[in-house]
């Protein structure tokens, strides 16, 4: 973690909680679940802001803890009820979880929410973040809670540089935060941490200025502070392989065929082939795809041109090979229909770039006039 010796860092460890909770004493939030022992009330408010802004929540968690004062009145209503109770709130699995997750606890807990992060996670609707907060919250152990903004926190305080979203950065962050939770009010620390992120450790334009932590935070110490947390890389994206026919007939004709209306690309013309499955060789992806398409058997020739190109989801590589029929006339089966084209005259039809690449590979005139 921070540099230098051991006994700095339990001092710096110290020192950070020490900070974090003298701000919080002065700046939380006054929010209502923050005025109760009971983790019931805790439990409520911490599903309820799992997908939802405090500022949103406040007028239902106050009409929901009315209606339902405790975990027997919550288990003894029913389904419809609790989800009127919910209505407008939101992701609806939430209030069905909390629903069914009374349940046991009224059948097989004796009434009693479980109190530690463990056993807390074994209830519908709870993953890990919830289990650490009512955890920590309302039973006072010592475990993080890492949200987005908590993540977001640490990340600049210990200036790390590594995208959030990966799964080493991620078990990082979590030991940081291990080490930084102190056994005094762990809640209370949690809580802090959330509110200095949502107040102050904002993701744009952080008030660095004012932050308890100006003085141990890394990322001001090294002015990160814009460049953190480094964006994710993006995903990359399935590859796909495509098959494209050229067809000619004795004119020098070439032939093309219209998608079906619906889905990606829907209408626009193509060479007939298809999309590699995984077992399969390009020439046998070739045949096999014309065959669908268009119910005839072609002999797979020389490869004429290979084009890459990125949609929004995938990334694909097409390939176009010289082709000739064996047998057969070609039928409309899994197209919209068909036509022999002179190659000067493809710029009427509406291809995709995809295919408009491989024309201009093939010296077909492609200009749009
Ligand atoms: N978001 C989730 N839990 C919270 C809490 N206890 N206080 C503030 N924001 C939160
Ligand atoms: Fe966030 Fe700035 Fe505080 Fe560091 S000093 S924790 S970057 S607000």
């Amino acid at each position: 973690m921070v540099a230098g010796s051991a006994a700095e860092n339990v001092a710096m460890t110290h020192s950070i909680a020490k900070k974090i909770l003298r701000w919080y004493e002065r700046h939380q939030r006054d929010l209502p679940w923050r005025r109760t022992g009971d983790p019931y009330a805790v439990w409520v408010s911490e599903i309820m802001l799992q997908q939802t802004q405090v500022q949103t929540v406040l007028p239902f968690y106050r009409r929901f803890l009315a209606q339902f004062p405790t975990v027997q009145s919550l288990a003894a209503a029913s389904m419809d009820e609790v989800l009127k109770a919910w209505e407008n709130l939101g992701y609806y699995s939430r209030a069905r979880h909390l629903h069914a997750a009374a349940n046991e606890i009224v059948k097989h807990g004796k009434g009693l929410l479980p109190s530690t992060e463990e056993e807390l996670r074994l209830l519908p609707g709870i993953g890990s973040y919830t289990a650490a907060a009512i955890a920590s919250i309302a039973y006072g152990r010592k475990v993080p809670a890492l949200d987005g903004n908590v993540r977001r926190v640490l990340c600049r305080l210990f200036a790390v540089q590594e995208p959030l979203d990966r799964h080493r950065t991620q078990g990082r962050l979590r030991r940081l935060a291990e080490e930084l939770v102190p056994a005094r009010d762990p809640g209370r620390f949690n809580q802090a941490l959330m509110d200095l992120g949502a107040t102050v450790c904002t993701p744009r334009k952080p008030a660095c200025a004012t932050c308890p932590l100006r003085n141990l935070c890394l990322a001001a110490i090294k002015g990160m502070v814009e460049r953190l947390p480094a964006k994710n890389k993006p995903r990359s994206l399935p590859h796909k392989e495509l098959t494209a026919a050229i067809l000619l007939d004795r004119r020098g004709r070439v032939l093309v065929v219209q998608r079906p209306a619906s889905g990606l690309l829907g209408g626009l013309w193509k060479f007939p082939g298809g999309t590699r499955n995984g077992t399969e060789s390009l020439q046998e992806c070739l045949k096999r795809a014309v065959r669908e398409e268009l119910g005839v058997a072609v002999r797979c020739g020389k490869e004429l041109a290979v084009v890459h190109h990125g949609y929004t989801h995938f990334t694909m590589t097409l390939r176009a090979y010289r082709c000739s029929p064996r047998n057969g006339t070609p039928r409309t089966l899994k197209c919209r229909s068909l036509r022999w084209v002179m190659p000067e005259e493809l710029h009427r039809f509406a291809f995709s770039r995809a295919e408009r690449k491989v024309m201009e590979a093939l010296s077909f005139t492609t200009d749009r006039t």
